[in-house]
């Protein structure tokens, strides 16, 4: 027995911001029985996660896929699968852990049809009442991201005043979300009206704006936060003894020579950390993000903020969109029906 896989992949290696047309649709065969002669498990794809830090992969050259020390930095060759964490459900399984209709979350691909190696990641899915897709978000590592990076990187004490960028998308909303929750004085920015109306309106954040309309941020930090102390800026003016969590620098993704970076001088002068950090370096702390998360969903205390788009052949746009600001929320593709 053999089935069809379709899966996106790369022409080519790419440099600058992605497009379209940098994809192209794949078709192979899989065989059943090769599966359940190994310890490889057939999944079917569901939901999968679209993610910025991919780029980096898709580079000729990143140090970003020798720094981390980390297979999901690896880079991915033209013609390649190219993985991702998502939801999908067993069809055969080699493995003795898995069965047939069992619902997993972990390392799959953009394809229809992912074949997952003994020993990578995946997982029995629980979905504990939720919609799947939130497993690939706010409970999955979107949302495990801005757990460690609030909580652990942060480290921050109530009535502290925090910066979030990027705060519309996938992790900053929800970094913007547990600050509220935890007493914070919360700001974003982000790059439209819509999504400065979300993070004010239906998120409760304090105030954010429009980095694209203020666009002298040192000035605009110093009118959101007139004084006192302030976390989480990428690039900020801040008062004295601020942290700054790192999980990305979108910017310098597709701008060669951009540098997303503060003036050392104030560094010094104002005794600020920076410190950069991958959510996958926390995994200890997954079962109590997990438990935390789930609690401020059920009571409604928190949102899960979703951009789901339909079918394989909507993944390179999807993907080239985060570029654009086009997604409000995680981006996520659904492949099949759950
Ligand atoms: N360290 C980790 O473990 C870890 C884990 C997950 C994610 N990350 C990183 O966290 C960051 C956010 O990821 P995400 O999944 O939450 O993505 P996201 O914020 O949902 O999507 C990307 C957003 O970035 C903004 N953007 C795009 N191009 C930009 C540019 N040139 N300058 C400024 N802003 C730009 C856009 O929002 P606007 O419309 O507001 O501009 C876009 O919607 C990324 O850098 C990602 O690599 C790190």
């Amino acid at each position: 027995m053999e089935v069809i896989n379709k899966l996106v992949t790369l022409k080519a290696h790419m440099d600058g911001s992605p497009q379209e047309s940098d994809f192209v649709i794949k078709t192979e065969t899989l065989s059943l029985s090769a599966v359940l002669e190994s310890k490889d498990v057939l999944v079917k794809n569901i939901y999968v996660s679209i993610d910025p830090y991919q780029i980096n992969r898709m580079k000729s050259l990143c140090s970003s896929q020798t720094a981390s020390g980390s297979s999901y930095a690896a880079g991915i060759a033209p013609g390649q699968a190219i993985d991702t964490h998502g939801v999908g459900r067993v069809v055969v399984s080699g493995n003795p852990d898995f069965k047939k209709d069992d619902l997993v979350v972990g390392r799959i691909g953009w394809g229809e049809y992912s074949i997952v190696k003994e020993g990578a990641n995946l997982d029995k899915l629980n979905p504990l009442g939720f919609p799947y897709s939130y497993h690939v978000g706010i409970l999955g590592v979107s949302g495990f991201t801005a757990y460690a990076g609030f909580y652990e990187i942060c480290q921050p004490k109530k009535g502290e005043r925090v910066f979030v960028s990027a705060a519309a998308g996938s992790v900053g909303n929800i970094v913007g979300q547990y600050a509220k929750l935890f007493g914070c004085y919360v700001v974003g920015c982000a790059g439209s009206q819509e999504k400065v109306d979300l993070l004010k309106n239906k998120l409760g954040f304090d105030d954010a704006f429009n980095y694209k309309e203020e666009t002298d941020l040192k000035a605009a930090v110093a009118k959101y936060f007139p004084d006192g102390e302030m976390l989480e800026a990428a690039v900020a003016n801040m008062n004295q003894f601020g942290r700054v969590a790192v999980c990305g620098v979108i910017a310098e993704y597709t701008e060669k020579g951009k540098r997303a970076a503060p003036d050392m001088i104030d560094i010094v002068y104002k005794r600020i950390t920076i410190r950069g950090f991958l959510a996958g370096d926390y995994m200890s702390q997954f079962p109590e993000f997990i438990s935390a998360t789930s609690d401020h969903l059920k009571t409604g205390r928190m949102h899960s903020i979703e951009d789901i788009s339909q079918g394989l052949e909507s993944i390179p746009s999807a993907f080239a969109g985060l570029f654009r600001g086009d997604n409000v929320g995680k981006k996520i593709v659904q492949i099949a029906d759950e």
